[in-house]
């Protein structure tokens, strides 16, 4: 048998326990499968002395885990403390310095200074491995960098936030409002006190970015990806979309189109047949389109410690095993840079929801504003009447485009008889994109 692999680990949060806890577990499997063990010897965190529920005895512990990157006796370094800057970048430079691998599930580091860090690492002929940063248990790097290596990606989407697939499934299932799942939420432990990295998008825009970079081999900045998340989604959209045949789900999505790129994150509704519309509660989904292999779907649990150590390991197996592939599929050098399509050309059917005084003349207003932009209506829906109060109406378009949509809701919500910011979601248009 080979000699072990060693593993320092820093953090010892939900996954940097998970994933001692899974390498004890599975310690004789794991050692059968890779012809060698896989052994930590170095852990770090901030408080030595909290109770983590796993022995830390048996391993050399580091105050700094900054120190313990460059100074351990290990051959891979893995990254759980999270965050895109401070300790957990400074840890990985060291690391690499220091001529050892990188396994992190950091995927707001991966997505911001993950070009530099691999070529660092590239450069030094080290792996930094990162499958966990993205939609957690779901193989999902590998299936796009090495699964589907031989064809041209065309549009790949994907579920990529378990609190907002939980918020907007319990929505649905349980016809509450968004302020009052999300509470829910937050006091089950599924979403953070401090919510917004995820409703609003961005922990979904950081995945994205790193899948887009994979999927179609350029370089991605973070703030190429138009972003908006879930807080505007009310009880009421949620049963129009209902009504109307699809469900609301937030999406990332990378397509080409006409030699470019358009990156986007926002809810969409989904048509209910959809396999991704079936994707409930914490789970996550990745959908690719590609040229030989059709369409292919990855679909899993996104965070928790099990599933995310599950990932981190799977790295591991690939470090002990000499398995080695460049970070982006490409060397870091020969990424393209692909022109970014701005969102204001997208092209789709929308939905819109107006909160509407119900005075004579009002649809005749509405409808000329649509004219004018050039925007041909498909469907109305009102379902109450009110003397004095608002209700909603909702109205669903043709394809049309995202200019054209928003230079209207402008002029709509001028309208006197109009109560609310008209509120408008993005429907997918699956089928179209496969032909
Ligand atoms: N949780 C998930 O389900 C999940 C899923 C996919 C990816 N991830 C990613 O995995 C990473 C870790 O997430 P997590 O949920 O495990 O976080 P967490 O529970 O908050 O744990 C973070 C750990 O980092 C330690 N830490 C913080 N600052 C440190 C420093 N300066 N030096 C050494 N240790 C430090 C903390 O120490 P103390 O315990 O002493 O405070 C804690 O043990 C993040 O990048 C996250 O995005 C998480």
């Amino acid at each position: 048998m080979k000699p072990p692999l060693k593993i320092a680990l820093a953090g010892m949060g939900t996954v940097g326990t998970g994933t001692l806890t899974l390498l004890s577990a599975q310690a004789e499997l794991l050692s059968q499968r890779c012809g060698r063990p896989l052994h930590v010897t170095a852990v770090s965190a901030r408080d030595r002395n909290r109770d983590r529920g796993v022995d830390l005895k048996p391993y050399r512990w580091f105050d700094d885990a900054v120190e313990m990157a460059a100074m351990a006796d290990a051959d891979v370094v893995v990254e759980l403390i999270g965050g895109s800057d401070g300790p957990a970048k400074a840890l990985t430079e060291a690391a690499i310095r220091a001529g050892r691998h990188v396994v992190t599930a950091n995927k707001a580091m991966i997505a911001l200074h993950g070009r530099e860090l691999a070529a660092a690492a590239e450069e030094a002929g080290l792996t930094l491995a990162y499958e966990a940063a993205v939609a957690g248990a779901v193989p999902v790097i590998r299936a796009i960098r090495e699964g589907l290596a031989a064809n041209r990606i065309s549009r790949l989407h994907g579920i990529l936030n378990g609190t907002c697939n939980y918020i907007l499934t319990t929505m649905r299932e349980t016809r509450r409002d968004f302020a009052d799942v999300l509470a829910e939420a937050q006091r089950l432990g599924y979403a953070e006190a401090d919510p917004s990295f995820d409703i609003d998008g961005i922990d979904t825009a950081h995945k994205l970015a790193i899948l887009a970079s994979l999927a179609f081999g350029t370089r991605i900045d973070f703030g190429d990806a138009f972003v908006d998340g879930i807080r505007r989604i009310s009880a009421d959209d949620i049963a129009f979309a209902n009504e109307l045949g699809y469900r609301i789900k937030l999406l990332g999505t990378a397509q080409a189109s006409n030699g470019g790129l358009q990156l986007r994150v926002h809810p969409a509704m989904v048509p209910m047949n959809a396999p991704i519309a079936s994707v409930e509660g914490v789970l996550n989904a990745v959908e690719c389109e590609s040229d030989f292999a059709g369409t292919t779907m990855l679909e899993g649990r996104g965070a928790g410690a099990g599933p995310t150590a599950s990932a981190v390991v799977g790295d591991l197996i690939d470090i002990a095993h000499g398995r080695q592939t460049p970070v982006y599929g490409v060397p870091v050098a020969r990424l393209a840079r692909l022109p970014i399509i701005p969102m204001e050309h997208h092209i789709g059917p929308y939905y819109v929801r107006l909160m509407v005084y119900d005075k004579p003349g009002v649809f005749a207003d509405v409808a000329a504003i649509l004219r004018d932009h050039e925007i041909s209506m498909e469907s109305v829906i009102q379902r109450s009447r009110s003397a004095t109060e608002a209700v909603p109406v909702v109205l669903t378009t043709h394809e049309t485009r995202e200019s054209a949509m928003v230079g209207a809701l402008a002029a709509i919500g001028e309208l006197p008889s109009i109560a609310e910011t008209p509120h408008m979601i993005r429907i997918e248009q699956f089928e179209a994109a496969r032909q």
